[in-house]
C-alpha cells in the first residue's frame, strides 16, 4: 500500500528520499510528500496526485535536510488531497509522521485529543498519531512513540523524527513492512528493498511489535518493552538495474519479457535430471510435510491465488495428496478443518500480504505445518513459515503480477513433482520426462515472447471491446482466471474467466458479436471439449481469439470469421504448457491497456502490495 523512505546521513535527504519514493511508486501513488530538517527547520512539502507533481513542486521551490522521511499514500481515510498527504505534524510542528495501514480506533482517539484542544487538521488515521506522540513527548522520540504504541489499535508501519532530536529517525512496525538499510556513516528506513538498492544490500526487516532507531552510525532494535534486540543483517542480491525499467515503455512489459530467465533463476540448482528428482533441501524439516501430509491447503490472494489453483491441481494429479485452495480473505470466516496432518502452503510474491498472512497464522494456530512460496527473502511470511521455496524471480515493480506468476507455478511443479517422489506416485521415467521439459521452459517462453508484435496489431481490434471472457479447463481454467484479471487490472475492462464447461450454465448469455473470448486450447485432455465450446460461442455469433498448440489445424477448420485469431503456442508437455498460453494474456492485457491510453505500471484504485485486510 503506501511506501515509506527514511534517511539519515551526509547525502541530501530530498534526493535520496524521492530517489526512493520513485522507486515505491508503486505502493501508492494517489498523493505524496516529504518533510526534511536543516539548522533546526522543518520544510514539509506535500502534494495530491502522482509523485511528479512533488518533484516538479520541489523543482519550482527546492527545499534541502539532513534527514527525513517521506510517503507515497493509497488513500483509506480521507480523499487524496494534499491536506490528507503523509507527513503528518502535531500542534508543535516538531513531531512528524508517515504511516503506512490503518488505526481502527481513530475516531475515538481523535475525540479524545479535541477534547484536550489538539488542533486536528486533516481527514486521516494517521493524524492521530503525530499527537499522541506530542502528548508523550518528554525529549526522547523513540520513548515516546515506545508509550503511545500500546493506544494504537490497527495495523502501521510508522516512522517519525522529532525537529529537535537531530538525525535520528524512529520506526515501528505492527503488521504492513519495514526494513531498516544499513550504509556506511548512513542508514535508511523503507517499506521495501527497491527503494534503498542503489545504496545498500544489507537489511533488517523490522517484526511486529518492533521498534527501530537509526541515526548515521548506528541501526538499533527494541521490542515493545524497551529491551534492546539483535537481529543479523540479511544480503539482498537484487541487482539496483532490476528495479529501472532499462529500455521497456513500462515495468510490466520489462517483466514479461524477464519471464524465461526468472523461470531459470527458480529451476537452478533444483533439478536433478540424472536421478529424476527434484532438490528442495533448502525446505529444511518441513518437507517432511510433502512426504506425510494427509492434506494440503493453499493459501494465497488474487494472481497468487490463481497460482493456487494450479498448485491444487498438480498436487492432486501428481503426487496424489488431497488438495484446497481459499483465498486467504476467506479462510478465516469459515473454521477451516485444518489439523496436524495438514501442510499449509502460502503462495505470496510480496510475503507481505496481510489477508494472505492472517490465514497462513490461522493454519499454524490449528496445527498445520506452514511452508511459503514467496519472492522476497525475509519478508514476514517466510519468517513465520517452517521452510520456504523462494521463487527467484527479482524485484517485480509493475502493479500486474507477471513474472511472480510463472515462478509461482514453476514452484509449484517442484513442490509436487518432489513430493511425487516421495510418494511413489509417479513412474521415474514420467517424473524424468516431466523435469526435462521444465528445463526447457525458458527458452519456450523466449519463443512464446516472439509473439509480442502479433499481439500488438491484434490488440487494435481489441481496444474498444468493454466486455470480454476466457475460457479454459482442467489447469488452463486458472490460466484464463489470470487472463481475465490482468485485462480487468490494467484495461479497466470487464472480463470474466469462466471453466469453459460452465459458460452453458450462464455466461453463454453474454455471447455477442462485441465480447470477445479467449478461449485457451492447448493440445491434451480437454482438447476436444473445448473445440466443442469454441464451436457454441461461434454457433452465437461470437468472436473468438483462440489460444492453440502450434500445429494444430482443427481450430482454423472451426474459425472462419475475419474477426476470429488463432495465437499458436509452441508445444511442451501439458502440465507445463499454462507457463507458456498465460504469457500471450499478459501480452494482450498489455497491448489492450496501452492503446486504452491506461497508466499500465499503476492502474487505478489499485496497489502493488495489500497490506491491510
Ligand atoms: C494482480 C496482483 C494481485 C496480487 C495479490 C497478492 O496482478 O498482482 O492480485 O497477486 O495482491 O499479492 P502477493 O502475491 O504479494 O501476496
Amino acid at each position: 500500500m503506501c511506501g515509506i523512505v527514511g534517511y539519515v546521513g551526509p547525502r541530501n535527504a530530498v534526493s535520496v528520499i524521492i530517489g526512493g519514493l520513485k522507486r515505491l511508486e508503486y505502493r501508492g501513488y494517489d498523493s505524496a510528500g516529504i518533510a526534511v530538517v536543516r539548522d533546526g527547520r522543518l520544510m514539509r512539502r506535500r502534494t495530491a496526485g502522482k509523485l511528479r507533481h512533488l518533484e516538479d513542486s520541489l523543482r519550482v521551490d527546492p527545499i534541502e535536510g539532513v534527514f527525513g522521511i517521506g510517503h507515497t499514500r493509497w488513500a483509506t481515510h480521507g480523499r487524496p488531497s494534499e491536506e490528507n498527504a503523509h507527513p503528518h505534524q502535531d500542534c508543535t510542528g516538531r513531531i512528524v509522521v508517515v504511516h503506512n495501514g490503518i488505526i481502527e480506533n481513530y475516531l475515538d482517539l481523535k475525540r479524545l485529543l479535541l477534547e484536550r484542544n489538539h488542533r486536528i487538521e486533516t481527514q486521516t488515521d494517521t493524524e492521530v498519531i503525530a499527537h499522541l506522540v506530542e502528548e508523550q513527548y518528554q525529549g526522547s522520540l523513540l520513548e515516546s512513540v515506545r508509550n503511545t504504541l500500546p493506544k494504537l489499535k490497527g495495523v502501521y508501519a510508522l516512522a517519525l523524527l522529532h525537529v529537535g532530536e537531530p538525525q535520528r529517525l524512529i520506526a515501528a512496525r505492527m503488521g504492513p513492512p519495514m526494513v531498516v538499510g544499513l550504509g556506511d556513516h548512513e542508514n535508511f528506513l523503507a517499506s521495501d528493498i527497491p527503494a534503498l538498492l542503489p545504496y545498500t544490500k544489507d537489511f533488517i526487516f523490522l517484526d511486529d511489535g518492533e521498534l527501530a532507531e537509526i541515526t548515521p552510525d548506528s541501526a538499533r532494535l527494541f521490542d515493545r518493552h524497551g529491551h534492546e534486540t539483535t537481529r543479523t543483517p540479511q544480503r539482498i542480491a537484487w541487482d539496483p538495474i532490476q528495479v529501472e525499467k532499462g529500455g521497456y515503455r513500462h515495468f510490466m512489459l520489462k517483466e514479461i519479457h524477464e519471464q524465461p530467465q526468472a523461470a531459470r533463476d527458480t529451476l537452478v540448482g533444483r533439478i536433478d535430471l540424472e536421478a529424476g528428482d527434484v532438490n528442495l533441501e533448502e525446505l529444511g524439516p518441513a518437507i517432511e510435510g510433502l512426504r506425510t501430509a494427509e492434506r494440503v491447503v493453499i493459501v494465497a490472494c488474487g494472481t497468487s491465488w490463481h497460482a493456487a489453483l494450479v498448485g491444487k491441481f498438480l498436487l492432486e494429479r501428481l503426487a496424489k495428496i488431497p488438495t484446497e485452495t481459499d483465498y486467504g480473505s476467506e479462510f478465516r470466516y469459515r473454521e477451516p478443518l485444518v489439523g496436524p496432518s495438514t501442510l499449509a502452503i502460502a503462495i505470496s510474491q510480496s510475503g507481505e500480504t496481510a489477508d494472505t498472512l492472517a490465514a497462513f497464522r490461522e493454519a499454524k494456530a490449528r496445527g498445520a505445518l506452514p511452508v511459503a512460496v514467496c519472492n522476497v527473502r525475509g519478508s514476514m511470511l517466510t519468517r513465520e513459515a517452517a521452510g520456504t521455496l523462494l521463487t527467484h524471480a527479482g524485484p517485480e515493480i509493475g502493479v500486474a503480477s507477471t513474472k511472480a506468476f510463472t515462478s509461482q507455478i514453476i514452484a509449484m511443479l517442484l513442490i509436487a513433482l518432489h513430493a511425487a517422489r516421495l510418494r511413489g506416485t509417479l513412474e521415474r521415467n514420467t517424473l524424468r520426462a516431466l523435469l526435462a521439459g521444465l528445463t526447457r521452459i525458458p527458452s519456450l517462453m523466449d519463443q512464446t515472447l516472439g509473439l509480442d508484435n502479433r499481439i500488438d496489431a491484434l490488440s487494435r481490434t481489441l481496444a474498444h471491446a468493454k466486455d470480454f471472457l476466457f475460457i479454459g479447463r482442467g489447469i488452463h481454467y486458472p490460466i484464463a482466471l489470470e487472463g481475465a484479471l490482468k485485462l480487468k487490472e490494467i484495461s479497466y475492462a470487464h472480463a470474466e474467466g469462466y471453466p469453459a464447461g460452465e459458460m452453458k450454465h450462464g455466461p453463454i448469455a453474454l455471447i455477442d458479436e462485441s465480447v470477445p473470448v479467449v478461449a485457451l486450447c492447448p493440445a491434451g485432455r480437454v482438447f476436444e471439449k473445448m473445440v466443442s465450446n469454441v464451436q457454441e460461442v461461434k454457433a452465437r455469433g461470437g468472436r473468438v481469439i483462440a489460444l492453440v498448440t502450434a500445429g494444430d489445424s482443427t481450430l482454423a477448420s472451426v474459425l472462419d470469421g475475419t474477426d476470429d485469431a488463432i495465437i499458436e503456442i509452441p508445444p511442451s508437455e501439458e502440465l507445463l504448457s499454462p507457463l507458456l498460453f498465460v504469457v500471450p494474456q499478459q501480452l494482450l492485457a498489455y497491448h489492450v491497456a496501452l492503446r486504452a491510453g491506461r497508466d499500465v505500471d499503476q492502474p487505478r484504485n489499485l496497489a502493488k502490495s495489500v497490506t491491510v485486510e
